[in-house]
């Protein structure tokens, strides 16, 4: 399932996304409250486990996430920004990491390096602020499928609908969470409007 955040708040950091005067520090900072937005969203209904703490009044139980059972994922490059602030949210979570590229002639991704935690019975969080053609995220589906998860969920920053379909095909039982749908794809298989290249703004390397 797809779902698209509606949230004004969550327009408004979009729209900046897109202002070509957003610099590389402040495009990533945004990206670290859209990444903690979409978590919120995703996280709605998961389980909470009672935990004993020792609170001003003595010992107490509590609820809790399982932190230990969340791992993130991002893919590099863009992903990175997302991860700082998730796992600041979560520290006692696992990350993995997956480096992807597309090919600029035939749009493919192509995976360049990967380093991930065992991930079965867990709950992996993929991140990438873009689906375009959804290449990139389907192979990064395929490869922790493999790891046999408990759940995977997807956030997502901007995306196309186009590559949201093919998500939605080839993966129905993933969650993917999204800040905004635009309208389409160009011939160079870049979402528009968009924000162009996103590995390209965080990282000052256009
Ligand atoms: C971008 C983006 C996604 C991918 C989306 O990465 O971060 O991973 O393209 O395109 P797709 O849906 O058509 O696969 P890119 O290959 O530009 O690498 P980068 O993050 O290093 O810039
Ligand atoms: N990757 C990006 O970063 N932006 C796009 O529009 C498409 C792929």
């Amino acid at each position: 399932m797809i779902y698209e955040l509606s949230n004004p708040v969550v327009k408004t950091l979009i729209n900046h996304l897109r202002n070509s005067k957003t610099d590389a520090l402040r495009f990533r900072q945004i990206i670290h409250e859209l990444a903690r937005l979409l978590a919120y969203e995703a996280l709605k209904d998961e389980d909470l486990e009672k935990q004993d703490i020792i609170t001003w009044k003595g010992k107490a139980s509590y609820t809790f996430i399982k932190e230990e059972d969340l791992v993130f994922i991002p893919i590099l490059r863009a992903g990175l920004p997302m991860i700082e602030s998730l796992t600041a949210l979560f520290p006692e979570s696992a990350s993995g990491f997956l480096a992807m590229k597309r090919d600029e002639k035939t749009h493919q991704s192509v995976l360049y390096y990967d380093n991930t935690p065992p991930c079965e019975g867990k709950t992996v969080i993929l991140l990438d602020p873009m689906v375009a053609t959804g290449g990139s995220l389907s192979d990064a589906i395929d490869y922790v499928e493999k790891k046999s998860p408990k759940k995977i969920i997807s956030l997502n920053v901007i995306g196309a609908p186009e590559g949201l379909e093919v998500i939605e095909k080839r993966h129905p039982n993933v969650n993917l969470y999204i800040a905004q749908i635009d309208e389409k794809l160009n011939e160079n298989m870049y979402i528009i409007p968009g924000l162009g290249d996103a590995g390209d703004r965080a990282y000052n390397t256009q």
